[in-house]
């Protein structure tokens, strides 16, 4: 029986080649990505209890979640740095990758999968961004939905499904909120198991 054979082996397996337990070889980039996404589930969900999205109201809440609300600045600023870091760990991470030809077979199927993550981390940093509800946050909706416009055909729709009806001096609306708090987190957490599952599928993190 194969080491792969049954979800017991694959959670715990017998034999793991010494050379993946060297930190240099990762860097723990990849580890260090998922940390910063557990991190933004968990202070995600605590600002989600006060955050009030609307055109007049997303800024406002903001400012009292820093300001007002016990603990709060805390959380926001974890929920900032981490997706932040994941940003950069991701990319790191990617480049780590290429580095050690680890994207050849026969890994290039979870090559693919981490370019999926890796536009689904950008499109979620994005979407925050714009959730803060700023005239800053007005301005960048306003230039994706610009940019998204000039696609002959289908730009304008895209534009609205992706990011609905954005004022110039806000960009928070309920379409980014929903792909923001639910749909991306969701698609980026089963995307993320199987990445690992394809990680032990594929041989294992070792030097090919
Ligand atoms: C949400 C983002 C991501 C997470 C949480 C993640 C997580 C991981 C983890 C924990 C590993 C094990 C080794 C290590 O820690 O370096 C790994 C390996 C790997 N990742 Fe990612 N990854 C992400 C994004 C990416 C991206 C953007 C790419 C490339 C486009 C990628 C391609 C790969 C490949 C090919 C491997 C196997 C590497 C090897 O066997 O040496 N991943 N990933």
């Amino acid at each position: 029986m194969k080491d792969h054979t049954t979800f017991i082996n694959h959670i715990r397996p017998r034999s793991i080649p010494s050379r993946a337990l060297s930190v240099f070889y990762t860097f723990c980039l990849g580890g260090l990505s998922f940390l910063a996404f557990l991190v933004l589930g968990i202070t995600g969900l605590l600002l989600m209890f006060h955050y009030q999205l609307g055109e007049s109201t997303s800024f406002g809440s903001i400012l009292t979640i820093s300001s007002v609300i016990p603990y709060g600045g805390v959380i926001r600023n974890l929920h900032y740095w981490a997706g932040q870091l994941m940003v950069v760990t991701v990319n790191l991470h990617m480049l780590r990758v290429v580095w050690t030809h680890s994207y050849k077979p026969p890994k290039q199927l979870n090559w693919l999968v981490g370019i999926a993550l890796l536009m689904l981390v950008l499109f979620l940093d994005f979407t925050g961004y714009l959730l803060i509800g700023s005239q800053e946050s007005g301005a960048a909706a306003t230039v994706a939905v610009n940019i998204l416009g000039l696609i002959p055909g289908i730009g304008a729709g895209l534009a609205q499904s992706i990011f609905g009806e954005p004022s110039a001096l806000s960009g928070s609306t309920l379409v980014v909120y929903v792909w923001h708090c639910v749909v991306l987190p969701m698609i980026l957490l089963l995307l993320q198991l199987y990445h690992f599952w394809r990680i032990r599928r594929d041989g294992g993190v070792r030097p090919l």
